[in-house]
């Protein structure tokens, strides 16, 4: 593991203050960690039409896929909560889509991250593929 456990969940705490969500006011950072030592993070983008908003995890996956390839997909770390008590909580799991877009960045690289999902009691270690399971991904279309 090229970054270890609590930088990463460092990174990600520092990405929640950048979120934006005024309707839920619950702040969520993600944070990706490559191969290369490359560290690629998120925050949630709500919208005023609520169903169109960004979860933390897809959009350090837009970020990461947009402006480089990358590598191996060695970690992901997810924390959120209310506004002044991110990570105070029970433990933040990527949700459904965000499994699906972190399943993309993973099987480009051909790896299967360890995501820590972290709250304040505990800080839950899975992999992507016991999120994500039978999962349907790039080689699902050859
Ligand atoms: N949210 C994330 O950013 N990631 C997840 O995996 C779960 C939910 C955000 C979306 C919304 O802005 C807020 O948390 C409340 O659902």
């Amino acid at each position: 593991m090229t970054i270890d456990r609590d930088t990463l969940i460092a990174a990600a705490r520092a990405a929640a203050t950048s979120a934006y969500a005024p309707y839920s006011n619950f702040h969520v950072g993600a944070a990706l960690s490559f191969a290369d030592g490359s560290v690629v993070t998120g925050a949630n983008v709500e919208n005023a039409s609520y169903g169109l908003t960004l979860c933390a995890e897809t959009v350090a996956v837009g970020k990461a896929l947009s402006e480089d390839w990358r590598g191996a997909l060695e970690a992901v770390a997810v924390i959120g909560g209310k506004a002044g008590g991110v990570g105070a909580g029970a433990p933040v799991t990527p949700c459904g889509r965000c499994r699906q877009m972190l399943n993309e960045v993973a099987a480009l690289g051909a790896s299967d991250p360890t995501v820590w999902c972290v709250g304040q009691d505990e800080v839950l270690e899975l992999r992507l593929s016991e999120l994500l399971p039978h999962a349907f991904g790039p080689d699902s279309l050859a």
